[in-house]
């Protein structure tokens, strides 16, 4: 199951972040904010519990967090979402799971795991900016599921309809959230038109 976030002010970011004339800081910037966006949409159902806040004038009720919440980028790219995530969700642990794609066959290879202990109420945000094959997004979440994480929502800029097919094959019970889905990979499995190597423009290593 996926959700196309089609809300103005990240369209509007979509637009300036696939330009190719957008350098590495507004790059970095934008994909920061983008990931605010998705969460908000992709975390509506979050549990909550109920309190009681003192006001300065009385009592209010409330609802906070209830539940652990466990982020997740996927190396490298997936770091430019990390902080944002951990900007609304300041009580979340991270874990990082580190994949590169073998650049002929775009297969992943997996290279690092990190996770915290997964708990029965553990809900994660994994998160990567670019959903090609979905290779590398559908080992991560085999390596979470592995981990004893059950819930998993996965947070991405920019699909195509390979990778949103193959998660819903291997994975249809995690919902993907995406600001595009773009029609086609080209002969070296990257999406087009995307926005070129994700990991590259946000590191500076083009
Ligand atoms: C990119 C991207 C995804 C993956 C998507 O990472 O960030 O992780 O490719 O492609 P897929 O859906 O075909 O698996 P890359 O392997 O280039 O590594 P990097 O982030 O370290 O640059
Ligand atoms: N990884 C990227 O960074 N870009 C793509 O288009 C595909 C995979």
């Amino acid at each position: 199951m996926h959700t196309l976030v089609e809300h103005p002010l990240l369209q509007h970011r979509l637009a300036l972040l696939r330009s190719a004339d957008t350098g590495t800081k507004l790059f970095r910037q934008l994909v920061r904010e983008m990931t605010h966006f998705l969460a908000f949409e992709a975390l509506r159902d979050l549990p909550t519990r109920p309190v009681v806040v003192r006001t300065p004038l009385g009592e209010a009720a409330g609802a906070k967090l209830a539940g652990h919440l466990v982020v997740a980028p996927i190396l490298r790219a997936g770091l430019g979402m990390l902080d944002a995530m951990l900007e609304i969700l300041p009580l979340a642990t991270a874990g990082v799971i580190g994949i590169r794609r073998n650049e002929e066959t775009a297969e992943p290879m997996p290279y690092y795991l990190n996770l915290p202990k997964a708990h029965p109420d553990s809900i994660v945000v994994l998160a990567d900016p670019m959903l090609a094959t979905g290779g590398s997004a559908c080992d991560a979440i085999a390596a979470l599921k592995a981990n004893g994480f059950k819930r998993i929502v996965f947070l991405n800029l920019i699909a195509c309809p390979d990778g949103l097919a193959r998660i819903d094959r291997e994975h249809p019970d995690v919902p993907v959230y995406t600001a595009a889905i773009d029609p086609v990979l080209d002969d070296r499995h990257y999406i087009v038109p995307g926005l070129g190597d994700a990991g590259d423009r946000l590191f500076g290593t083009l």
